[in-house]
């Protein structure tokens, strides 16, 4: 019988456990699942269009509303966000939180249609305001935060009242969770959850949706309402008020770039983690591959699977059906 000895540092070999798929598979320590997936949209009236900066996606028509819920109900993924291009834009956003505005009918087509599917809506003014900022532009140029509530409240509660089962603030004013708690309590709208951008950055990342959104600030820039992206004990901070006021997820945004602060957050929050892969992050690797630079489903499966674990509970991004499609074939 062979003697037994104490271990070996060199018997202990890694690889042992990489040498085939199935190995693999067993070992495996974070798994993409469609279950994990948020679609983002952008809505409009009158007919859909491509968008140019986006490859792939589109600004919807309300009547494409129907096929893209049974498509990702079929493709088993649960949510999608809900973004809205008005008709018009005026200084106090009075489309934002028109009942028959673009987002309040887009979510009752979705509700119509597919009641299982989570509807959840943007909730900020840039997209509603000729100035393009994300909250009350003061003569001064600064944002006043008070009175940019009020908007962000009226915007949640008419979007609660439409259906909508997750409202999501990402204007980044001070105190926009609570207030939106107690704004849709009040019109008797308690089971309507809050998604909040906790830790949203200042972030160049964000360029094609500005395009695609038609909400890039018409002069200045958002430096003084989103966070600095050097900073990440900051981020912990803004989670932790939007959790005391109330968050029932809160995420950080863009992702790529902050997987650290992902990982901080996941550590901090007892609610979900949500991460937003956002539009640039999305066009530059539709753009490599584009030009054969990158095998663009490879690196779909590595970029979500990363943000997974760094601790996301839940992604936001465009690359939502893809990915269920590519899970589906078995890609990892
Ligand atoms: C609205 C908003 C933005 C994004 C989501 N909500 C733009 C911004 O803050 O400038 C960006 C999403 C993306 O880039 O995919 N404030």
């Amino acid at each position: 019988m062979r003697e037994i000895t104490t271990r070996r540092a060199h018997d202990r070999r890694p690889r042992r456990l990489r040498r085939t798929p199935g190995l693999r598979r067993l070992v495996r320590e974070t798994e993409l699942s469609p279950s994990d997936l948020i679609y983002p949209v952008f809505v409009q009236e009158g007919e859909g269009e491509p968008i140019p900066s986006m490859p792939g996606q589109s600004r919807l028509s309300m009547d494409d509303l129907e096929g893209l819920a049974d498509e990702l109900l079929g493709l088993k993924i649960p949510a999608v966000l809900v973004f809205g291009l008005p008709d018009h834009k005026d200084e106090r956003a009075s489309a934002a939180y028109d009942d028959g505005g673009i987002v309040q009918r887009a979510v009752r087509e979705l509700k119509t249609n597919a009641p299982e599917l989570v509807v959840m809506t943007d909730v900020c003014v840039c997209g509603y305001t000729p100035h393009g900022h994300c909250g009350v532009l003061q003569a001064d140029g600064e944002i006043d935060n008070d009175a940019s509530l009020e908007l962000l409240t009226r915007m949640a509660v008419s979007h609660a009242e439409a259906g909508s089962d997750v409202v999501a603030p990402s204007a980044m004013m001070d105190h926009q969770v609570g207030a939106i708690r107690e704004a849709i309590d009040a019109a008797d709208l308690e089971t309507t959850a809050i998604m909040s951008y906790a830790a949203k950055y200042a972030s160049a990342f964000y360029g094609p949706f500005r395009d695609a959104a038609a909400s890039a600030p018409a002069s200045g820039d958002r430096r003084g309402y989103q966070m600095d992206p050097p900073n990440v004990q900051e981020a912990v901070r803004e989670i932790q008020l939007d959790l005391d006021e109330g968050a029932d997820l809160v995420m950080v945004k863009p992702a790529l770039a902050y997987l650290d602060v992902i990982r901080a957050a996941r550590e901090v929050s007892d609610v979900p983690v949500a991460a937003y892969n956002v539009s640039g992050e999305y066009s530059m690797i539709k753009a490599a591959a584009e030009r054969g630079w990158a095998d663009e489903g490879a690196v779909v499966m590595e970029t979500l699977t990363a943000m997974k674990r760094a601790g996301a509970d839940v992604i936001l991004t465009y690359f939502a059906k893809d990915a269920a499609h590519l899970i589906r074939e078995g890609r990892s």
